[in-house]
């Protein structure tokens, strides 16, 4: 059995605001000369007040469903990864089956920062292939600004909020064909909690805390450990790099995404990039790159597209999947 993405779909808050709009609302002593050279980051994209994660994401999982031709009645299994849950409990991804009408199955969310959406499509994937599902929304989504301090400008100006999802469907002729989720390949080292986290929680300090982060640690980590992951997931199929047609990266910092194209001798026009636009939407930033490619037409049927990413865990992994 294999696991085919059917659909995809992405969500974006209305409000869109550049980095100069953004150090005067905030009073950053910042310039966008300085965002744009260090991280390729021109807009982010805010919530609107009272907007959250399952709102965000159950749009995106409708807009993934409707591209899938699929109904409610196909969806076994909604798995979230968010690190901004709109509670506790009940989980996000319960609250987007509610929103979405989705009367059966089971949802759960998942929680890997950045690399949350590699890690639930690998949970989801895994779900697919032993049968206990045979259709599955896969969501990231993220309010990123309610976790941000707005006077650290380090990292308050690195991220954003929006959502995306892809709509996974069992098709057992998939494996003759090579279509279909082909591995992932996920990976953590608490050792690094630390150098990117969130100072508080609901069952520490009661709170929800903010992001604190050793950019140049964390810059560090990605470029090493983005390219083993890329390695790994290649080397599982026997594939060269030369048959990667889309590298769909985690979209946290340009120079981070440039050097994994580097890597792979993989021109820019073959990476699809949004942090330009979005800035690092967390787990979101994968499932929303994949839904503007494939549906611009970018990636098309028979592409061999490698996903990667890497956040707070540390976590970081990485995905093959063909169209
Ligand atoms: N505007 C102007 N100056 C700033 C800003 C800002 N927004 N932020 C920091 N600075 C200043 C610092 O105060 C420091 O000043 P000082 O030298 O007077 O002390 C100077 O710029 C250099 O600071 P560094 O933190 O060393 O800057 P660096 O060149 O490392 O760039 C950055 C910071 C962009 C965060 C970089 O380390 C990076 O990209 N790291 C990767 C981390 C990342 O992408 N994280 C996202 C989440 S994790 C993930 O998704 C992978």
């Amino acid at each position: 059995m294999r696991a085919v993405i059917a659909g995809t779909g992405g969500y974006l808050p209305e409000r869109s605001i550049s980095n100069d709009e953004l150090a005067a609302w905030k009073g950053l002593e910042t310039s966008d000369a300085w965002i744009v050279e260090r991280t390729g980051i021109r807009r982010r994209h805010i919530a609107a007040e009272g907007e959250t994660a399952s709102d965000m994401g159950a749009k995106a999982a409708l807009a993934a469903l409707a591209q899938a031709g699929a109904s409610a009645e196909e969806v076994d299994a909604v798995i979230v990864a968010t690190a901004t849950p709109d509670s506790a409990f009940p989980s996000t991804a319960a609250r987007i089956q509610g929103k979405l009408g989705i009367l059966r199955g089971f949802a759960f969310d998942i929680s890997a920062a950045c690399t949350g959406f590699v890690y639930a499509l690998g949970v989801a994937d895994a779900m697919i292939r032993c049968g206990q599902a045979r259709g599955v929304l896969v969501v990231g989504t993220e309010v990123f600004s309610r976790i941000l301090d707005w006077s650290d400008r380090a990292t308050c100006v690195l991220f954003g909020d929006g959502a995306g999802a892809v709509f996974l469907r069992a098709l057992p002729e998939a494996r003759a064909e090579g279509r279909g989720v082909l591995s992932t390949h996920l990976h953590a080292d608490g050792r690094y909690g630390d150098i990117l986290t969130v100072d508080g929680g609901a069952g520490s300090t009661g709170t929800c805390g903010v992001v604190r982060m050793a950019g140049r640690e964390v810059f560090k980590h990605a470029v090493t450990k983005l390219a083993s992951a890329v390695d790994e997931a290649l080397a599982a199929h026997g594939l060269a790099k030369e048959q990667v047609a889309w590298l769909v990266p985690h979209q946290a910092n340009i120079r981070i995404i440039e050097a994994m194209g580097r890597k792979l001798g993989l021109p820019m026009s073959r990476v699809v990039v949004t942090v330009d636009r979005h800035a690092n939407t967390s787990a979101a930033s994968i499932p929303l790159a994949l839904a503007e490619a494939t549906r611009d037409g970018r990636i098309s049927h028979g592409d061999l597209v490698l996903m990667e990413g890497i956040g707070g865990g540390l976590t970081w992994g990485a995905a093959l999947a063909r169209f």
